[in-house]
């Protein structure tokens, strides 16, 4: 049996085919979406992508592999990637139970986000009414729905391609019609004022600027908001926190318990936090029209 870690075994067969100088000139990460894999590699590596995607293609039997040209840019989130072997780019993740149909190459799925997925899971209670302002294909709101049994999510998504993949999901995961994709701005969009008990906010740089559509849709009661944001590594969690009680607090909401955690490290210096936060809107939110926020 090879015991030898994928990369490893990728870079021995490089050698023999191409060089040493080559095998050592490849990087070792890749993120694997179902049969999709995921590739940094320099761009002076160019002449020899086909060498190095079908070298990965044999080792890890994927069926195709995609290199990132730059960064994931843009509100919709597009992966910027090219196909340098194999063909073929739809893929499913599976993870925690939950079934995730996408096109790696054209929507995105963060690798690190999957604590979170879970975790959202485990925090929703049966028969919950809850909104996912960013659903993207299900991130969030397959596994509350699966796992956490909302009696109903309504997953709004901007991006035609992502939401495409939702429906497929939605379909593929047994989730009828707990799970309501709604297409468009979630700004402007039907939503149902003043009936979530939980509210996900799963954007970023930061979803602040949603905080008053979020607590529109809340309950008059109350409801917990989960708010995604970057912060810096010396502020960390602590800051994210303190900021979105503030921004609530400024917004005349009543702030109950909350508490932050990391998501994960966010480039140099910076983290992605989410704060959980229970709050009871102030009484005129949920008849109000919410302003569009500005860049
Ligand atoms: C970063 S992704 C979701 C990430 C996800 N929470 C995760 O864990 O991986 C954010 C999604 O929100 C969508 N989006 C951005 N602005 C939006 C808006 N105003 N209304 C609805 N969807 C929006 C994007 O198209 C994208 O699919």
């Amino acid at each position: 049996m090879n015991r030898k870690a994928p990369a490893e075994r990728v870079r021995s067969a490089l050698e023999e085919q191409a060089g040493a100088d080559l095998a050592r000139s490849m990087p070792t990460g890749y993120q694997r979406l179902g049969r999709v894999l995921l590739l940094r590699l320099p761009e002076a590596l160019r002449p020899h992508f086909g060498t190095i995607g079908r070298a990965w293609v044999r080792e890890l039997r994927v069926g195709a592999v995609l290199r990132y040209r730059g960064a994931m840019a843009g509100e919709l989130r597009v992966p910027d990637v090219e196909l340098i072997a194999g063909s073929g780019t739809e893929a499913e993740v599976r993870e925690h139970g939950v079934r995730y149909r996408l096109d790696a190459a054209r929507v995105m799925f963060a690798a690190g986000n999957r604590t979170e997925r879970q975790r959202i899971g485990k925090l929703v209670r049966s028969g919950e009414q809850v909104v996912d302002l960013f659903a993207g294909i299900g991130y969030f709101a397959l596994p509350a729905a699966l796992e956490g049994r909302a009696a109903r999510v309504y997953a709004c998504e901007k991006n035609p391609v992502s939401f495409e993949y939702l429906v497929v999901n939605v379909r593929v995961n047994g989730l009828g019609e707990r799970v309501m994709p709604v297409p468009g701005d979630n700004l402007s969009v039907d939503l149902p004022l003043g009936v979530a008990d939980r509210v996900l906010m799963g954007y970023l740089p930061s979803s602040i600027p949603w905080l008053p559509r979020a607590l529109s849709l809340l309950r008059p009661a109350g409801g917990t908001l989960h708010v995604h944001l970057v912060e810096g590594t010396r502020g960390g969690v602590d800051a994210a926190h303190s900021r979105v009680r503030q921004h609530l607090g400024r917004l005349g909401a009543r702030v109950g318990d909350s508490s932050a955690r990391e998501v994960k490290p966010y480039g140099p210096g910076r983290l992605h936090a989410v704060v959980d936060v229970y709050v009871r809107p102030p009484e005129a939110t949920s008849r109000a029209m919410p302003e569009r926020p500005g860049p």
